[in-house]
Protein backbone atom coordinates (compact mmCIF):
# COMPACT_ATOMS: atom_id res chain seq x y z
CA UNK A 1 0.00 0.00 0.00
CA UNK A 2 1.50 3.06 -1.04
CA UNK A 3 2.63 5.33 2.46
CA UNK A 4 0.11 7.93 1.69
CA UNK A 5 -2.88 6.10 1.25
CA UNK A 6 -1.92 4.10 4.42
CA UNK A 7 -1.72 7.49 6.51
CA UNK A 8 -5.07 8.51 5.61
CA UNK A 9 -6.66 4.97 6.57
CA UNK A 10 -4.61 5.24 9.98
CA UNK A 11 -6.18 8.81 10.21
CA UNK A 12 -9.60 8.02 8.79
CA UNK A 13 -9.55 4.46 11.86
CA UNK A 14 -8.31 7.33 14.05
CA UNK A 15 -11.48 10.03 13.81
CA UNK A 16 -13.55 7.40 13.70
CA UNK A 17 -12.35 5.38 17.24
CA UNK A 18 -12.58 8.90 18.71
CA UNK A 19 -16.02 9.53 17.57
CA UNK A 20 -17.42 6.12 18.56
CA UNK A 21 -15.35 6.22 22.07
CA UNK A 22 -16.70 10.55 22.26
CA UNK A 23 -20.31 9.45 21.78
CA UNK A 24 -19.83 6.25 23.72
CA UNK A 25 -18.80 8.13 26.60
CA UNK A 26 -21.01 11.14 25.85
CA UNK A 27 -24.14 9.17 25.87
CA UNK A 28 -23.33 7.61 29.31
CA UNK A 29 -26.42 8.66 31.12
CA UNK A 30 -25.67 10.98 34.60
CA UNK A 31 -26.22 7.99 37.69
CA UNK A 32 -30.03 8.60 39.20
CA UNK A 33 -30.37 8.73 42.91
CA UNK A 34 -30.75 5.03 44.67
CA UNK A 35 -30.52 4.36 48.45
CA UNK A 36 -27.00 5.14 48.90
CA UNK A 37 -28.27 9.12 47.84
CA UNK A 38 -30.30 9.09 50.63
CA UNK A 39 -29.62 11.88 53.25
CA UNK A 40 -27.96 9.68 55.94
CA UNK A 41 -28.78 9.46 60.17
CA UNK A 42 -26.28 11.19 62.29
CA UNK A 43 -26.44 8.19 64.59
CA UNK A 44 -24.02 6.70 64.01
CA UNK A 45 -21.32 4.81 65.82
CA UNK A 46 -17.88 7.31 66.07
CA UNK A 47 -20.19 10.22 64.93
CA UNK A 48 -18.19 13.20 66.15
CA UNK A 49 -21.63 14.90 67.40
CA UNK A 50 -19.35 18.53 68.85
CA UNK A 51 -17.75 18.94 66.03
CA UNK A 52 -20.84 18.94 63.23
CA UNK A 53 -21.96 21.54 65.26
CA UNK A 54 -19.08 23.45 64.16
CA UNK A 55 -19.45 22.86 60.51
CA UNK A 56 -23.07 23.67 59.81
CA UNK A 57 -22.63 27.47 58.66
CA UNK A 58 -24.47 29.97 60.44
CA UNK A 59 -26.17 31.67 57.21
CA UNK A 60 -26.85 27.88 55.76
CA UNK A 61 -28.77 25.79 58.59
CA UNK A 62 -30.01 22.61 56.75
CA UNK A 63 -33.64 21.78 56.45
CA UNK A 64 -35.30 18.90 54.52
CA UNK A 65 -36.98 20.80 51.37
CA UNK A 66 -33.55 22.51 50.99
CA UNK A 67 -31.78 19.11 51.41
CA UNK A 68 -34.14 17.68 48.79
CA UNK A 69 -33.65 20.58 46.31
CA UNK A 70 -30.03 19.98 46.77
CA UNK A 71 -29.96 16.59 46.29
CA UNK A 72 -32.09 17.28 42.67
CA UNK A 73 -29.44 19.57 41.48
CA UNK A 74 -26.69 17.52 42.48
CA UNK A 75 -28.28 14.60 40.03
CA UNK A 76 -29.51 17.31 37.41
CA UNK A 77 -27.02 17.14 33.62
CA UNK A 78 -28.80 20.41 33.20
CA UNK A 79 -26.14 22.94 35.33
CA UNK A 80 -23.77 21.56 32.67
CA UNK A 81 -23.35 23.38 29.25
CA UNK A 82 -24.86 19.96 26.95
CA UNK A 83 -26.87 19.02 29.88
CA UNK A 84 -24.83 15.87 30.21
CA UNK A 85 -22.71 16.09 33.25
CA UNK A 86 -24.14 16.65 36.65
CA UNK A 87 -22.06 16.33 39.90
CA UNK A 88 -23.37 12.84 40.61
CA UNK A 89 -21.14 11.66 37.24
CA UNK A 90 -18.26 12.33 39.25
CA UNK A 91 -19.59 11.77 42.73
CA UNK A 92 -21.85 8.60 42.03
CA UNK A 93 -23.14 7.43 45.13
CA UNK A 94 -22.51 3.99 44.40
CA UNK A 95 -19.28 4.49 43.95
CA UNK A 96 -18.41 5.82 47.45
CA UNK A 97 -19.11 9.37 45.86
CA UNK A 98 -16.54 9.13 43.49
CA UNK A 99 -16.07 8.08 39.77
CA UNK A 100 -13.56 5.35 40.40
CA UNK A 101 -11.55 6.48 37.13
CA UNK A 102 -7.90 7.79 37.43
CA UNK A 103 -9.26 11.24 37.10
CA UNK A 104 -12.37 12.76 36.32
CA UNK A 105 -13.72 12.88 33.05
CA UNK A 106 -16.17 16.55 32.11
CA UNK A 107 -18.10 17.53 29.37
CA UNK A 108 -17.08 16.42 25.92
CA UNK A 109 -15.31 13.48 27.14
CA UNK A 110 -12.76 15.59 28.44
CA UNK A 111 -10.55 14.36 31.28
CA UNK A 112 -9.16 16.56 33.73
CA UNK A 113 -5.90 16.12 35.53
CA UNK A 114 -6.58 14.96 39.09
CA UNK A 115 -8.53 12.16 40.46
CA UNK A 116 -12.28 12.95 41.86
CA UNK A 117 -12.28 12.79 45.33
CA UNK A 118 -15.21 11.31 47.37
CA UNK A 119 -18.27 13.90 49.31
CA UNK A 120 -18.54 11.80 52.00
CA UNK A 121 -17.65 13.35 55.47
CA UNK A 122 -16.31 16.27 52.89
CA UNK A 123 -18.31 18.45 55.34
CA UNK A 124 -15.38 18.42 58.29
CA UNK A 125 -12.22 19.00 55.73
CA UNK A 126 -11.17 22.50 56.88
CA UNK A 127 -10.54 23.27 53.23
CA UNK A 128 -11.69 21.82 49.95
CA UNK A 129 -9.91 20.72 46.90
CA UNK A 130 -6.20 18.25 46.66
CA UNK A 131 -5.05 21.90 46.88
CA UNK A 132 -7.34 23.62 49.63
CA UNK A 133 -7.99 26.84 46.86
CA UNK A 134 -11.53 26.67 48.82
CA UNK A 135 -12.65 26.59 52.28
CA UNK A 136 -16.27 25.40 52.39
CA UNK A 137 -18.39 23.11 50.64
CA UNK A 138 -20.57 26.38 49.18
CA UNK A 139 -17.44 27.47 47.95
CA UNK A 140 -16.11 24.57 46.39
CA UNK A 141 -19.29 23.98 44.56
CA UNK A 142 -19.80 27.30 42.32
CA UNK A 143 -15.83 26.15 40.42
CA UNK A 144 -17.15 22.87 38.62
CA UNK A 145 -20.32 24.41 37.03
CA UNK A 146 -18.17 26.92 35.68
CA UNK A 147 -14.91 24.48 34.75
CA UNK A 148 -14.44 24.51 30.99
CA UNK A 149 -13.48 20.85 31.11
CA UNK A 150 -16.07 19.44 33.92
CA UNK A 151 -19.72 21.29 33.42
CA UNK A 152 -18.35 23.91 30.86
CA UNK A 153 -21.09 26.76 31.90
CA UNK A 154 -20.15 30.09 30.41
CA UNK A 155 -20.59 31.99 33.67
CA UNK A 156 -23.03 32.24 36.27
CA UNK A 157 -25.79 34.51 34.76
CA UNK A 158 -25.92 31.90 32.31
CA UNK A 159 -26.80 28.90 34.96
CA UNK A 160 -28.95 31.61 36.84
CA UNK A 161 -30.86 32.20 33.52
CA UNK A 162 -31.05 28.51 32.53
CA UNK A 163 -32.54 27.58 36.40
CA UNK A 164 -35.28 30.15 36.23
CA UNK A 165 -36.69 29.02 33.25
CA UNK A 166 -37.42 25.84 34.76
CA UNK A 167 -40.69 25.71 36.96
CA UNK A 168 -39.67 23.08 39.40
CA UNK A 169 -36.57 24.92 40.35
CA UNK A 170 -38.60 28.39 40.13
CA UNK A 171 -41.13 26.88 42.69
CA UNK A 172 -38.43 25.32 45.21
CA UNK A 173 -35.90 27.92 45.11
CA UNK A 174 -39.13 30.31 46.28
CA UNK A 175 -40.35 27.97 48.85
CA UNK A 176 -36.67 27.36 50.84
CA UNK A 177 -35.03 30.66 49.90
CA UNK A 178 -38.16 33.02 49.34
CA UNK A 179 -36.21 34.24 46.28
CA UNK A 180 -36.02 33.10 42.08
CA UNK A 181 -33.25 30.89 41.82
CA UNK A 182 -29.04 32.88 42.71
CA UNK A 183 -26.01 31.20 42.10
CA UNK A 184 -25.51 31.75 45.61
CA UNK A 185 -28.32 29.93 47.06
CA UNK A 186 -27.97 26.77 44.18
CA UNK A 187 -24.39 26.02 45.82
CA UNK A 188 -26.17 26.62 49.44
CA UNK A 189 -28.91 23.99 48.57
CA UNK A 190 -25.90 21.77 47.23
CA UNK A 191 -23.61 22.17 49.82
CA UNK A 192 -26.68 21.34 52.53
CA UNK A 193 -27.23 18.21 50.58
CA UNK A 194 -23.39 17.25 51.01
CA UNK A 195 -23.62 17.73 54.82
CA UNK A 196 -25.68 15.01 55.00
CA UNK A 197 -23.37 12.70 53.52
CA UNK A 198 -21.86 11.27 56.61
CA UNK A 199 -20.01 8.27 56.54
CA UNK A 200 -19.06 6.44 60.50
CA UNK A 201 -20.39 3.43 61.30
CA UNK A 202 -17.42 1.60 60.64
CA UNK A 203 -15.70 -2.00 62.46
CA UNK A 204 -12.81 0.16 63.84
CA UNK A 205 -15.54 2.83 65.25
CA UNK A 206 -17.11 0.08 67.43
CA UNK A 207 -13.55 -0.96 68.26
CA UNK A 208 -13.26 2.04 69.72
CA UNK A 209 -16.22 2.56 71.19
CA UNK A 210 -15.27 -0.57 72.99
CA UNK A 211 -16.88 -3.77 71.31
CA UNK A 212 -13.56 -5.91 71.09
CA UNK A 213 -14.45 -7.95 68.52
CA UNK A 214 -15.18 -5.71 65.90
CA UNK A 215 -11.48 -6.11 64.35
CA UNK A 216 -10.17 -9.10 63.74
CA UNK A 217 -6.60 -9.95 65.01
CA UNK A 218 -4.71 -8.90 61.92
CA UNK A 219 -6.96 -5.57 61.43
CA UNK A 220 -5.39 -5.04 65.20
CA UNK A 221 -1.85 -5.93 64.03
CA UNK A 222 -2.27 -3.55 61.13
CA UNK A 223 -3.63 -0.57 63.75
CA UNK A 224 -0.73 -0.94 65.67
CA UNK A 225 1.48 -0.72 62.57
CA UNK A 226 -0.74 2.47 61.39
CA UNK A 227 0.34 3.69 64.86
CA UNK A 228 3.83 2.67 65.02
CA UNK A 229 6.28 1.45 62.27
CA UNK A 230 3.98 2.48 59.74
CA UNK A 231 4.04 6.13 60.36
CA UNK A 232 0.35 6.88 59.37
CA UNK A 233 -0.93 8.51 62.35
CA UNK A 234 1.56 11.08 62.32
CA UNK A 235 -0.27 12.77 59.03
CA UNK A 236 -3.96 10.76 58.94
CA UNK A 237 -4.71 11.45 62.85
CA UNK A 238 -7.36 9.85 64.45
CA UNK A 239 -8.54 11.09 67.74
CA UNK A 240 -12.76 10.96 69.03
CA UNK A 241 -12.86 14.46 68.21
CA UNK A 242 -11.58 14.57 65.35
CA UNK A 243 -12.49 10.76 63.89
CA UNK A 244 -11.08 11.87 60.48
CA UNK A 245 -7.65 10.47 59.70
CA UNK A 246 -6.43 13.62 58.50
CA UNK A 247 -4.07 16.42 59.56
CA UNK A 248 -5.75 18.68 57.23
CA UNK A 249 -2.14 20.15 55.90
CA UNK A 250 -0.69 19.91 53.17
CA UNK A 251 2.67 17.07 52.17
CA UNK A 252 4.37 16.46 49.59
CA UNK A 253 4.91 12.69 49.40
CA UNK A 254 6.36 12.05 46.47
CA UNK A 255 3.40 11.23 44.08
CA UNK A 256 3.95 13.54 41.45
CA UNK A 257 7.71 13.16 41.16
CA UNK A 258 7.06 10.42 39.18
CA UNK A 259 6.15 13.28 36.14
CA UNK A 260 6.29 16.67 37.14
CA UNK A 261 8.97 18.98 36.66
CA UNK A 262 8.46 20.88 39.46
CA UNK A 263 10.45 24.02 39.00
CA UNK A 264 9.50 25.29 35.48
CA UNK A 265 5.93 24.09 36.56
CA UNK A 266 6.06 26.58 39.61
CA UNK A 267 7.93 28.98 37.54
CA UNK A 268 5.12 29.01 34.78
CA UNK A 269 2.48 28.86 37.28
CA UNK A 270 3.84 32.19 39.06
CA UNK A 271 3.91 33.86 35.95
CA UNK A 272 0.45 32.90 35.02
CA UNK A 273 -1.00 33.88 38.85
CA UNK A 274 0.61 36.99 38.88
CA UNK A 275 -1.85 37.84 35.88
CA UNK A 276 -5.18 36.89 36.39
CA UNK A 277 -4.65 35.22 40.56
CA UNK A 278 -8.12 34.41 40.99
CA UNK A 279 -9.75 31.12 42.42
CA UNK A 280 -11.69 30.11 39.05
CA UNK A 281 -7.77 30.99 37.33
CA UNK A 282 -6.09 28.42 39.90
CA UNK A 283 -9.07 25.89 39.31
CA UNK A 284 -8.20 25.86 35.82
CA UNK A 285 -4.57 25.84 36.44
CA UNK A 286 -5.74 22.75 38.37
CA UNK A 287 -7.89 20.48 36.18
CA UNK A 288 -6.95 21.64 33.21
CA UNK A 289 -3.14 22.31 32.32
CA UNK A 290 0.55 20.14 33.58
CA UNK A 291 0.97 22.75 36.65
CA UNK A 292 -1.66 20.88 38.24
CA UNK A 293 1.34 18.93 39.68
CA UNK A 294 2.60 21.84 41.60
CA UNK A 295 -0.15 21.12 44.13
CA UNK A 296 -0.61 23.55 46.79
CA UNK A 297 2.02 25.79 46.10
CA UNK A 298 -0.74 27.33 42.93
CA UNK A 299 -2.77 28.77 46.23
CA UNK A 300 0.12 30.24 48.82
CA UNK A 301 2.89 30.44 46.24
CA UNK A 302 5.45 28.81 49.33
CA UNK A 303 8.27 27.01 47.51
CA UNK A 304 8.00 24.58 50.36
CA UNK A 305 4.48 23.70 49.20
CA UNK A 306 5.76 22.56 45.72
CA UNK A 307 4.31 19.07 45.17
CA UNK A 308 2.11 19.41 48.17
CA UNK A 309 -1.28 18.02 48.35
CA UNK A 310 -3.92 17.52 51.27
CA UNK A 311 -4.10 14.73 53.69
CA UNK A 312 -6.76 12.81 52.89
CA UNK A 313 -9.41 10.85 55.33
CA UNK A 314 -8.70 7.29 54.79
CA UNK A 315 -12.13 5.93 55.43
CA UNK A 316 -13.84 3.91 52.87
CA UNK A 317 -11.27 3.80 50.40
CA UNK A 318 -12.38 0.48 48.93
CA UNK A 319 -15.09 1.89 47.33
CA UNK A 320 -12.92 5.28 46.12
CA UNK A 321 -10.32 3.87 44.30
CA UNK A 322 -7.32 4.44 42.51
CA UNK A 323 -5.56 6.20 45.38
CA UNK A 324 -3.56 9.47 45.38
CA UNK A 325 -4.45 12.79 43.75
CA UNK A 326 -3.69 11.96 40.22
CA UNK A 327 -5.36 8.47 40.08
CA UNK A 328 -1.95 7.16 39.74
CA UNK A 329 -1.80 3.81 42.28
CA UNK A 330 -4.40 1.03 41.53
CA UNK A 331 -4.53 -0.63 44.83
CA UNK A 332 -3.92 0.03 48.66
CA UNK A 333 -1.15 -2.02 48.16
CA UNK A 334 0.68 0.31 46.06
CA UNK A 335 0.08 3.21 47.76
CA UNK A 336 1.65 0.84 51.10
CA UNK A 337 4.90 0.17 48.76
CA UNK A 338 4.81 3.81 47.69
CA UNK A 339 4.87 4.66 51.82
CA UNK A 340 7.44 1.75 52.67
CA UNK A 341 10.47 2.78 49.99
CA UNK A 342 10.33 6.00 51.25
CA UNK A 343 7.86 7.83 48.51
CA UNK A 344 9.68 9.08 44.91
CA UNK A 345 12.51 11.13 45.73
CA UNK A 346 12.43 15.08 44.95
CA UNK A 347 14.09 18.18 46.92
CA UNK A 348 10.38 19.27 48.46
CA UNK A 349 9.37 15.82 49.86
CA UNK A 350 7.88 16.01 53.25
CA UNK A 351 10.57 15.01 55.90
CA UNK A 352 7.98 12.40 57.57
CA UNK A 353 8.23 10.46 54.61
CA UNK A 354 10.97 7.56 55.02
CA UNK A 355 11.88 3.71 54.21
CA UNK A 356 9.76 2.14 56.46
CA UNK A 357 10.41 -1.47 56.39
CA UNK A 358 7.51 -3.26 56.73
CA UNK A 359 7.75 -6.78 55.65
CA UNK A 360 4.97 -7.76 52.87
CA UNK A 361 2.85 -9.72 55.52
CA UNK A 362 2.84 -6.38 57.63
CA UNK A 363 1.57 -4.47 54.26
CA UNK A 364 -0.76 -7.17 54.18
CA UNK A 365 -2.76 -6.02 57.64
CA UNK A 366 -2.42 -2.57 56.98
CA UNK A 367 -4.13 -3.22 53.86
CA UNK A 368 -6.64 -5.38 55.92
CA UNK A 369 -6.63 -2.43 58.99
CA UNK A 370 -7.85 0.05 56.08
CA UNK A 371 -10.76 -2.21 55.30
CA UNK A 372 -11.99 -1.92 58.92
CA UNK A 373 -12.56 1.80 58.44
CA UNK A 374 -15.50 1.20 55.54
CA UNK A 375 -18.94 2.45 56.80
CA UNK A 376 -21.88 -0.18 56.88
CA UNK A 377 -23.74 0.92 53.85
CA UNK A 378 -20.24 0.72 51.84
CA UNK A 379 -19.28 -2.99 53.25
CA UNK A 380 -20.66 -5.47 50.88
CA UNK A 381 -18.95 -3.66 47.73
CA UNK A 382 -15.61 -3.07 50.25
CA UNK A 383 -15.53 -6.51 50.86
CA UNK A 384 -15.54 -7.45 47.11
CA UNK A 385 -12.87 -4.30 46.29
CA UNK A 386 -10.58 -5.59 48.98
CA UNK A 387 -10.82 -9.34 47.60
CA UNK A 388 -9.93 -8.01 43.97
CA UNK A 389 -7.00 -5.79 45.11
CA UNK A 390 -5.48 -8.62 47.18
CA UNK A 391 -5.37 -10.91 44.03
CA UNK A 392 -3.41 -8.46 42.45
CA UNK A 393 -1.67 -7.62 44.79
CA UNK A 394 0.13 -11.37 44.79
CA UNK A 395 1.44 -10.92 41.34
CA UNK A 396 1.71 -6.95 40.80
CA UNK A 397 3.45 -4.85 42.58
CA UNK A 398 5.41 -2.20 40.26
CA UNK A 399 5.86 0.67 43.24
CA UNK A 400 7.58 -2.25 45.29
CA UNK A 401 11.33 -1.93 45.95
CA UNK A 402 12.26 -4.16 49.21
CA UNK A 403 15.79 -3.11 49.11
CA UNK A 404 14.67 0.74 49.48
CA UNK A 405 12.23 -0.32 51.69
CA UNK A 406 14.55 -1.95 54.12
CA UNK A 407 17.44 1.30 53.81
CA UNK A 408 19.32 -1.46 51.99
CA UNK A 409 20.64 0.73 49.27
CA UNK A 410 21.01 4.33 48.17
CA UNK A 411 18.34 6.53 46.75
CA UNK A 412 20.43 8.65 44.36
CA UNK A 413 20.59 7.22 40.79
CA UNK A 414 21.08 7.39 37.49
CA UNK A 415 18.99 11.12 36.49
CA UNK A 416 19.62 12.68 39.43
CA UNK A 417 22.00 15.08 38.08
CA UNK A 418 22.00 18.36 40.22
CA UNK A 419 21.53 18.88 43.78
CA UNK A 420 17.63 18.90 43.11
CA UNK A 421 17.58 15.73 41.69
CA UNK A 422 15.79 15.29 38.28
CA UNK A 423 13.65 17.67 38.84
CA UNK A 424 15.51 20.65 39.13
CA UNK A 425 18.11 23.05 37.50
CA UNK A 426 21.08 20.77 36.41
CA UNK A 427 24.99 21.95 37.39
CA UNK A 428 25.00 22.99 33.79
CA UNK A 429 22.31 25.25 33.64
CA UNK A 430 23.03 26.83 36.96
CA UNK A 431 26.58 27.67 35.53
CA UNK A 432 24.39 29.37 32.76
CA UNK A 433 22.09 30.76 34.36
CA UNK A 434 23.37 31.85 38.45
CA UNK A 435 19.90 33.21 39.16
CA UNK A 436 18.87 29.51 39.14
CA UNK A 437 20.89 28.98 42.10
CA UNK A 438 18.44 28.24 45.37
CA UNK A 439 16.28 25.91 42.98
CA UNK A 440 14.00 27.79 42.29
C1 LIG B 1 -15.94 16.28 35.78
C2 LIG B 1 -16.02 15.66 37.08
C3 LIG B 1 -16.54 16.46 38.22
C4 LIG B 1 -17.75 17.11 38.31
C5 LIG B 1 -18.82 17.23 37.26
C6 LIG B 1 -17.81 17.62 39.65
N1 LIG B 1 -16.69 17.30 40.34
FE1 LIG B 1 -16.34 17.62 42.28
N2 LIG B 1 -14.43 17.11 42.03
C7 LIG B 1 -13.89 16.59 40.89
C8 LIG B 1 -12.45 16.57 41.00
C9 LIG B 1 -11.47 16.06 39.95
C10 LIG B 1 -12.14 17.13 42.24
C11 LIG B 1 -10.74 17.39 42.81
C12 LIG B 1 -10.20 18.61 42.10
C13 LIG B 1 -9.00 19.21 42.77
O1 LIG B 1 -8.79 18.94 43.95
O2 LIG B 1 -8.29 19.99 42.14
C14 LIG B 1 -13.41 17.44 42.88
C15 LIG B 1 -13.55 17.93 44.18
C16 LIG B 1 -14.77 18.06 44.82
C17 LIG B 1 -14.95 18.29 46.23
C18 LIG B 1 -13.84 18.43 47.27
C19 LIG B 1 -13.68 17.18 48.09
C20 LIG B 1 -12.39 17.18 48.87
O3 LIG B 1 -12.16 16.25 49.66
O4 LIG B 1 -11.58 18.09 48.70
C21 LIG B 1 -16.30 18.38 46.46
C22 LIG B 1 -17.00 18.60 47.79
C23 LIG B 1 -16.95 18.25 45.18
N3 LIG B 1 -15.99 18.03 44.21
C24 LIG B 1 -18.32 18.40 44.95
C25 LIG B 1 -18.84 18.60 43.67
C26 LIG B 1 -20.13 19.20 43.39
C27 LIG B 1 -21.10 19.70 44.42
C28 LIG B 1 -20.28 19.21 42.03
C29 LIG B 1 -21.41 19.77 41.21
C30 LIG B 1 -21.69 21.18 41.37
C31 LIG B 1 -19.08 18.59 41.48
N4 LIG B 1 -18.23 18.27 42.50
C32 LIG B 1 -18.88 18.36 40.14
C33 LIG B 1 -14.60 16.15 39.80
C34 LIG B 1 -15.88 16.62 39.49
C1 LIG C 1 3.84 12.93 55.74
C2 LIG C 1 2.43 12.74 55.84
C3 LIG C 1 1.84 11.38 55.50
C4 LIG C 1 2.18 10.15 56.03
C5 LIG C 1 3.25 9.83 57.04
C6 LIG C 1 1.26 9.20 55.42
N1 LIG C 1 0.42 9.84 54.56
FE1 LIG C 1 -0.99 8.96 53.40
N2 LIG C 1 -1.35 10.73 52.46
C7 LIG C 1 -0.70 11.92 52.76
C8 LIG C 1 -1.00 12.89 51.73
C9 LIG C 1 -0.50 14.32 51.68
C10 LIG C 1 -1.83 12.24 50.79
C11 LIG C 1 -2.31 12.81 49.44
C12 LIG C 1 -1.07 12.79 48.55
C13 LIG C 1 -1.27 12.97 47.07
O1 LIG C 1 -2.25 12.49 46.51
O2 LIG C 1 -0.37 13.59 46.45
C14 LIG C 1 -2.02 10.88 51.30
C15 LIG C 1 -2.80 9.92 50.67
C16 LIG C 1 -2.99 8.63 51.13
C17 LIG C 1 -3.83 7.64 50.50
C18 LIG C 1 -4.69 7.87 49.27
C19 LIG C 1 -6.04 8.43 49.65
C20 LIG C 1 -6.94 8.69 48.47
O3 LIG C 1 -8.12 8.96 48.72
O4 LIG C 1 -6.50 8.64 47.32
C21 LIG C 1 -3.74 6.51 51.25
C22 LIG C 1 -4.46 5.19 51.00
C23 LIG C 1 -2.83 6.77 52.33
N3 LIG C 1 -2.39 8.07 52.22
C24 LIG C 1 -2.48 5.86 53.31
C25 LIG C 1 -1.42 6.06 54.18
C26 LIG C 1 -0.88 5.02 55.02
C27 LIG C 1 -1.45 3.62 55.14
C28 LIG C 1 0.20 5.56 55.67
C29 LIG C 1 1.19 4.87 56.58
C30 LIG C 1 1.89 3.75 55.95
C31 LIG C 1 0.31 6.95 55.26
N4 LIG C 1 -0.69 7.20 54.35
C32 LIG C 1 1.26 7.84 55.71
C33 LIG C 1 0.12 12.15 53.84
C34 LIG C 1 0.75 11.17 54.57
Amino acid sequence: MPARRFTVLIATAAIFLLTVSDVAWATMPPPKPGPLAEPQTTHQVGFPDRLYKFVIPPDNPESPAKVALGKALFFDPRLSVDNTVACANCHDPDKGFTDQLRTAMGVHAQFGQRNAPTVLNAMFNIEQFWDGRRATLEDQARDPILNPIEMGMPDQQTVVKKLNSIPEYQREFNAVFGQAPNYDNLVKAIAAYERTQIAFDSPFDRFMAGDDQALTAQQKRGWALFNGQGRCMSCHGWNPTRPLFTDDRFHNIGVSAHNAKFVPHARQALALLSQAGGPQEIDRLAIATDMSEVGRFLVTKQPHDIGAFRTMGLRNLYVTEPYFHDGSQATIWDTLDHYNKGGVQNPFLDGGIVPLGLSSQQEDDLAAFLLSLTSQRYMTQAKQEYARQFRISRTTRPQRDTAAAMGLKGREGPGFEGPFGDIGPSQQEMALNPALLGGY
